[in-house]
């Protein structure tokens, strides 16, 4: 576990298992240096436990910087249940991870994430009330992730094309479910063009239908010629085979982990492609999380959400006086604020 590469000095690695019900969950604590530890819960049949324990440790550390660099008062979590969400989700299963959550005592706030719905967090809150998704409005579908990466790509056609309008600008968006479905409405309303991929043809024909989207092949969407290339399907997608092909000046979208590995943050740079930290353009959600702590109307929340705006501008605009990704600086700033944490911790 110390040696795993995923391991970045994560705080705390809890491995569960609940005989009844058959709960066999990891739940993964990166940093409490800011508040507790926020982050979705995966339910994934992982092909053995070490995959799951890498998704944990990988997942939680993005959850760190994610809440860090939007200032919010939490540290970043995860926790993951081996098991698949289609056949082996029970009642029984969801409460066992309730008392799980219970067990840790408010240091892990659990959230819904690929494989676990709001209706999930429910059934666990009969057990913890540390879950999110506890308001009337986090069950209004006000799809705060695609807002969020609206607002990143606004920040990033200011200050990477000059323009403060959307209009004729033309997007590659990749993935249509909860998150490119509605970027692509929201785009759309802003008079931009869209160029879509999705490996399932019904969900690029709505795209079509609703918003005049052109359609590619999942595979082909790597070469459109576009402004921005928007990620929002799958991690890895930015690697040694598509970063050559990319013929989009920036990308910014709202999947999870889009760097196949590190270095291909710099790969990008050197093809003098912008690329938008991903754990800020999708940080919609804790955000949402945090002012549904303080006033959970719609409007609050999307307002809230439009931070994401000035923090991706502040930290472009600095990247670029710095001669530095907009990631590494970004990174930075996380890594300065979490030292500055440590060294004075709140009273
Ligand atoms: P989703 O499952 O609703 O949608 C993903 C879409 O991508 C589906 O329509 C699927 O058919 C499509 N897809 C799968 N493989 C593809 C491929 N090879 N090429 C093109 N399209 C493909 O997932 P959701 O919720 O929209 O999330 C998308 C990404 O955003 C994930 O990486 C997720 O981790 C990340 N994310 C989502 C958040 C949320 O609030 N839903 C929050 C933060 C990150």
């Amino acid at each position: 576990m110390f040696g795993n590469r995923n391991f970045d000095g994560h705080e705390r690695v809890m491995f569960a298992h609940d005989e009844t019900s058959g709960l066999k969950a990891l739940v993964a604590i990166h940093s409490s240096a800011l508040g507790p530890a926020f982050g979705g819960c995966r339910m994934w049949p992982y092909p053995d436990d070490a995959a799951a324990l890498n998704d944990a440790l990988r997942l939680s550390r993005g959850m760190t910087y994610k809440a860090t660099i939007c200032e919010l008062p939490y540290g970043g979590g995860k926790s993951v249940i081996i098991a698949d969400s289609k056949t082996d989700k029970t009642e029984d299963l969801l409460l066992a991870m309730g008392r799980l959550v219970e067990s840790l005592g408010g240091a892990y706030i659990i959230a819904d994430d690929v494989g676990t719905t709001l209706a999930d967090l429910a059934v666990m809150r009969r057990e913890t009330r540390h879950t999110a998704a506890a308001t009337t409005a986090a069950q209004a579908e006000l799809a705060v992730t695609a807002y969020g990466v609206l607002m990143a790509i606004e920040a990033t056609v200011a200050q990477v094309f000059d323009r403060s309008e959307l209009t004729g600008m033309r997007f590659a968006v990749q993935g249509l479910g909860n998150v490119g479905m509605p970027l692509c409405e929201h785009l759309h309303a802003r008079g931009a063009a869209l160029v879509v991929a999705d490996v399932d043809p019904q969900r690029m024909a709505l795209a079509e239908a609703r918003f005049g989207a052109e359609q590619v092949a999942p595979d082909s969407i790597y070469d459109v010629e576009a402004d921005i290339f928007a990620p929002c399907a799958l991690g890895a997608v930015l690697n040694d085979a598509t970063i050559p092909r990319l013929a989009a000046k920036a990308v910014c979208g709202g999947a999870n982990n889009q760097l196949s590995e590190a270095r291909h943050d710099r790969a990008l740079a050197e093809r003098g492609i912008v690329f938008v930290p991903d754990y800020l353009a999708n940080s919609g959600g804790v955000i949402d999380y945090y002012q549904e702590s303080i006033d959970d109307r719609p409007e609050a929340i999307l307002r809230s959400v439009e931070r994401i705006r000035t923090i991706a501008g502040d930290v472009l605009k600095r990247a670029k006086s710095e001669a530095l990704t907009p990631l590494e600086c970004a990174d930075a700033i996380v890594r300065q604020r979490l030292k500055s944490a440590v060294s004075e911790p709140a009273h």
